[in-house]
């Protein structure tokens, strides 16, 4: 299945942004939580982007863990290694595909880690297969993902402003029909947990802003609803009007997001 998908710095970074600000939970507390990194492990993270995730890891662990990123993404990368730099480079970031043969020492990493990236794999259980290859015996895969319930109201809005059905998203879509059932087959247990983290607008501007990044002409996986850019501001016009009167009815608009988080052990 070719996903045709494509993230941008700024749209992950303004994503990021308006969960850190409007949120009431943080999802990265809730994902050290659930790991419980134990000292010297060596950490793989596939789909690294900037490297939130990489960077959660070495400060909640004092720098105690061996830290390897990675991504597609060229530019993503250079704004990792840009931040890593505050670190003393402690993070190696390295150029991976998932969609080709980890080019990595197998049996090597205590955990994988891929969160919100594992979905637009070509073909799931090779990039699985992949995973669990680099791990050694007893070693943690980790993944996260949107769950079909994740932010409904904003799904709400888009179908009542366009009048079209939301297209199937890789994220929700592929969780259930296809990842958690390859990780359960290729792995000796698996276990699911839920992170729900409500954001509350108050105001239109800060929703339009991570309407737009979310719905970005860049990441393509919108082009049912607009084609050109002409289409994408008319999108965002409806929108923003149906957005309005959400929050003169309810004062408000509280837009939950719903992720799974599933760790496989080898
Ligand atoms: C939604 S972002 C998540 C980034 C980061 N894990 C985070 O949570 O901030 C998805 C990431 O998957 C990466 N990605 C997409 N296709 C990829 C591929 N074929 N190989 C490696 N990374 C890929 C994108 O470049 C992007 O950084």
């Amino acid at each position: 299945m070719k996903i045709d998908f494509q993230e941008t710095t700024d749209d992950l970074a303004k994503r990021i942004d308006i969960h850190s600000r409007f949120g009431s939970r943080d999802i990265d507390e809730w994902m050290l939580e659930i790991l419980k990194l134990q000292p010297g492990i060596k950490i793989l993270d596939v789909g690294c982007g900037s490297g939130k995730q990489c960077f959660s890891y070495y400060h909640h662990s004092n720098g105690q863990v061996e830290i390897t990123g990675t991504d597609v993404s060229e530019s993503l990368l250079a704004e990792a290694r840009n931040k890593n730099q505050a670190i003393n480079n402690a993070v190696d970031f390295r150029f991976l595909d998932f969609n080709q043969a980890f080019d990595l020492p197998e049996n090597n990493y205590d955990l994988i880690s891929a969160c919100f990236a594992i979905y637009y794999a070509q073909d799931i259980p090779f990039t699985l297969k992949e995973m669990h290859r680099l791990l050694v015996p007893g070693g943690r895969l980790f993944t996260t993902g949107p769950m079909p319930t994740n932010k409904k109201v904003f799904y709400d809005i888009i179908k009542e402003a366009t009048g079209k059905e939301i297209p199937p998203m890789p994220g929700s879509s592929r969780y259930a029909s296809q990842i958690y059932g390859t990780m359960q087959e290729l792995f000796a247990k698996t276990e699911q947990h839920i992170f729900e983290n409500p954001l509350t607008f108050d105001t239109v501007e800060p929703f339009m802003v991570y309407t737009r990044a979310s719905m970005s002409e860049d990441r393509k996986l919108w082009n049912s609803l607009f084609q050109t850019h002409e289409e994408f501001e008319a999108v965002m016009t409806a929108i923003e009007k149906v957005a309005h009167k959400f929050i003169e009815r309810d004062s408000r608009i509280v837009m939950t997001k719903v992720v799974g988080g599933f760790i496989a052990t080898k």
